[in-house]
């Protein structure tokens, strides 16, 4: 079999800043992958470039889905996203042959609560993750926490987390039968005024994301974390996860967190 990606058509565009958007793609029959992982997405080559550039993208869309969904930030001068932002429905898309990825809920111990910190795109493959039942069906609790510089950035994230509630395979899921959330957003800015400011990092070691989202602090007793960010932002929060005495696990060797880097020029 060929490992040469396959050409998709753009279904769907949407933007939400001048930095930020979100699109999605046919997806071949064959296509198989675990929620949670990522996959390299290129356009077609110009007739200057040897080959296509290609980048890993994380897929946002649950793996029940029959269409592809990626959350993108658009780089001026970046070599894929200065073109990749300029799609349009019809559109040709390659899609690489092989997801991989850690930030799949195998790579994680069973545990009570599971923890999702994400700043900017690194919300994306928790897209996934919200919508597929077997997150909900694994943790009696799901926190996502999303940070951004500024509110319109947080679009994406608050839309899709308040839409679930009339999700026909995860409605009933991200609440409790009492009525009480099972699945919480927590939205935090760092440049621009909101109930929660600063840093997901700031927030973890003044506590004050605890308080948020009305639990102790992180235990590895009962505590699962997954981390997508930049790659500063994956080895800060993941320094200070380890911390409350976590460890990093992965697809063959199982533990107390994960994490992913899926950035994109
Ligand atoms: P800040 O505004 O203080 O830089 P970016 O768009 O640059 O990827 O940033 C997305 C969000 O991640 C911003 O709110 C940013 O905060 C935050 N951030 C950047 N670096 C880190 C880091 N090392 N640890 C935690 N958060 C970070």
């Amino acid at each position: 079999m060929s490992n040469s990606p396959t050409e998709e058509t753009v279904l769907d565009v949407e933007h939400f800043t001048d930095r930020l958007f979100a699109f999605s793609i046919t997806r071949p029959p064959a296509f198989r992958f675990r929620t949670g992982e990522f996959i390299m997405i290129g356009l077609p080559k110009t007739e200057d470039q040897k080959r296509p550039i290609m980048r890993a993208y994380s897929i946002a869309s649950p793996a029940w889905d029959d269409k592809l969904e990626f959350y993108s930030i658009k780089v001026p001068d970046g070599p894929l996203t200065s073109r990749l932002q300029k799609i349009q429905n019809g559109d040709t898309v390659l899609l690489g042959r092989k997801p991989v990825g850690t930030l799949v809920l195998d790579a994680l111990l069973p545990g009570k609560r599971l923890w999702m910190f994400s700043t900017g795109t690194g919300f994306a493959p928790f897209a996934s993750l919200v919508r597929d039942p077997e997150t909900f069906e694994r943790y009696d609790e799901v926190i996502v926490t999303h940070t951004c510089r500024e509110a319109d950035e947080l679009q994406y994230s608050q839309r899709l987390v308040a839409d679930l509630i009339n999700d026909p395979l995860v409605g009933e899921m991200v609440v409790n039968e009492d009525g009480s959330p099972k699945l919480k957003l927590i939205t935090s800015l760092t440049r621009e005024d909101h109930p929660l400011k600063g840093r997901i990092t700031t927030l973890i070691e003044t506590g004050k994301l605890f308080e948020a989202a009305g639990t102790p602090p992180l235990d590895p007793a009962t505590d699962r974390v997954m981390i997508c960010g930049s790659k500063d932002m994956i080895d800060d929060t993941a320094a200070l996860v380890a911390g409350f005495g976590l460890t990093e696990g992965s697809n063959s060797d199982p533990k107390e967190f994960v994490i992913e880097k899926a950035f994109v020029g």
